[in-house]
């Protein structure tokens, strides 16, 4: 085992195994080397543990979800945008790199739009912060670091917050936290805004691995509908919307007091 806990051997299998919940394997999703200067190269799966992490199906199935989920995003954004500043919020943000590849595109297309990143993990906010800064983003993503479900009096958003994301956040809460930050999301959302999360759905069998390590307890899954009822359990989101990712993911989005439903997610 020590073999593959080597520094730089194993942060894919400890953050994806031991201590699931972690942006390692994100760095291979978004294609990120978080030791190179320039931020720009590519991670490559660095030994055997990180290659079976990458051929994973979670992992394929993490891109695919990606590539909806960036979309998502970009046509939410451009329609707020129109109306003037807006803040995007995304809870259990890792690093952020999906985030900063959103503001990187809606502000090359003109809108003003600032991002707030809430992380559990010291590292990822430390790491986020560097890359943001690498790619001129500072004043543009603020990285706060602490517990996303109550994060309420931990942001202070510059314009209104019309998107709420939470992606991969979901999988690691209870329900009964997962109410409060549906809740909490419903309270800072502005009127007509969006929450977005996404989950995991476990199909099929459950791989050796994942069993030695305790990496399914660690979990929560859930199906579109039970995602999708953390909305109007005790809030009221108006036309919260499922859409499947891959075989195992989820997508959902609610929304704040009548906005209509982004046709693509119905
Ligand atoms: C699978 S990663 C997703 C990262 C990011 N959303 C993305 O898509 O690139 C889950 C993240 O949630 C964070 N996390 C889990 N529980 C949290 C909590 N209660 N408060 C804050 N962050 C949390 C972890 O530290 C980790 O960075």
């Amino acid at each position: 085992l020590g073999f593959f806990l080597k520094p730089g051997r194993s942060r894919l299998f400890e953050e994806t195994f031991l201590d699931p919940g972690g942006f390692r394997l994100l760095d291979l999703v978004y294609g990120f080397d978080p030791d190179d200067p320039t931020g720009k190269k590519k991670y490559e799966p660095q030994g055997p543990i990180d290659t079976y992490c990458w051929n994973s199906r979670a992992a394929k199935d993490t891109r695919l979800r990606f590539d909806i989920y960036k979309n998502e995003m970009l046509s939410h954004g451009r329609k707020y945008g129109k109306e003037g500043p807006f803040t995007i919020v995304s809870l259990g943000s890792g690093p952020g790199r999906d985030i900063n590849d959103i503001i990187l595109q809606l502000s090359a297309e003109g809108y003003d739009v600032s991002a707030i990143c809430v992380d559990r993990n010291a590292e990822a906010v430390k790491l986020g912060r560097l890359v943001a800064d690498k790619k001129g983003l500072n004043g543009k993503i603020t990285y706060v670091h602490g517990d996303a479900v109550n994060f309420k009096d931990r942001i202070e958003p510059k314009s209104p917050v019309k998107i709420i994301i939470k992606e991969g956040l979901v999988d690691y809460l209870s329900n009964e936290k997962a109410e409060i930050l549906f809740n909490n999301a419903y309270e800072v959302l502005s009127d007509g805004g969006v929450s977005l999360a996404s989950n995991m759905y476990r199909a099929g069998r459950i791989k050796p691995l994942m069993v030695l390590t305790g990496w399914d307890r660690k979990m929560k899954y859930r199906d579109g509908e039970e995602l999708g009822s953390f909305y109007n359990n005790g809030s009221r989101f108006d036309g919260v919307n499922i859409s499947t990712a891959g075989r195992t993911h989820f997508i959902a989005a609610g929304y704040k007091n009548g906005s209509k439903p982004i046709p693509s997610l119905v």
